[in-house]
């Protein structure tokens, strides 16, 4: 097999963030009958950001309840080296840990990488994809928050979608492998511009999960992302 593997379609990412938290194990079904194989896990602290949500021990029931999703686990916590471990150990497979939480981001890399899943870095809107750039060999995911972390339904950062075409063009010229994603903001207006822009994996809570109809919103947002990405 080639070491730089093709680009895969882009596909949304479903944020529990927006889903029912009393029936979880449910909504994870919803998302798997409509073809979804990711699910987005928002782990807040109430201090990186002005919110709260789930830790390790729901994560673990979660991995108990269904074991097909995978499990795309934004770490929004002002420690995350200090949690990271306990969410692999609950199934977590893929790790996001924002820039602006770490000191040694380079370290924290690689201890991720030794717990055996996959890494991703995560950047706030203000942040600059400069300071990702001695790191970005070594990634599996890049996360361009598109809205200010903390909450959903909040109104797309327009500007974010730079951020993204310049990942995009490192990931062309360098032939690096990291897979794109945007969190914030996805609705059928802002979808395409999305994916125009060079995103592979979409999050999306309130659209998806609005309306506990599941199926319907995923197949309004992937009517939107192909109308207007017909080579997609
Ligand atoms: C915000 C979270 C997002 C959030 C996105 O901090 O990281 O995943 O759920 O929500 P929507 O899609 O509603 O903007
Ligand atoms: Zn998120």
């Amino acid at each position: 097999m080639s070491k730089y593997p093709k680009p895969e379609k882009p596909f949304v990412n479903p944020s529990l963030l927006s889903a029912d938290f009393a029936d979880l194990k449910a909504e994870m079904r919803k998302c798997e009958r409509a073809k979804c194989k990711w699910v987005h896990l928002d782990i807040m602290d109430g201090h990186f950001v002005p919110n709260i949500t789930i830790g390790p021990v729901v994560v673990k029931s979660l991995r108990a309840a269904n074991k097909n999703l995978f499990l795309d686990t934004h770490l929004m916590l002002d420690d995350p080296m200090k949690y990271a471990a306990d969410f692999v150990k609950a199934g977590a497979d893929l790790i996001t840990i924002h820039q602006e939480a770490v000191y040694d981001l380079g370290k924290a890399i690689r201890a991720i990488k030794r717990l055996g899943v996959q890494v991703g870095v995560c950047l706030k809107p203000k942040t600059p994809v400069s300071a990702l750039e001695p790191f970005l060999k070594d990634l599996d995911l890049v996360l361009i928050m598109s809205v200010e972390p903390g909450f959903g339904g909040q109104a797309m950062i327009m500007p974010m979608l730079n951020k993204i075409r310049e990942l995009a063009l490192l990931k062309d010229q360098k032939r690096y492998h990291y897979r794109i994603e945007i969190d914030g903001g996805i609705n059928t207006e802002t979808i395409a511009l999305a994916v125009a822009a060079g995103t592979e994996v979409i999050v999306a809570g309130s659209a998806v999960f609005k309306g506990g109809k599941v199926a319907e919103n995923l197949a309004d947002l992937r009517a939107a992302m192909n109308a207007s990405n017909p080579a997609r």
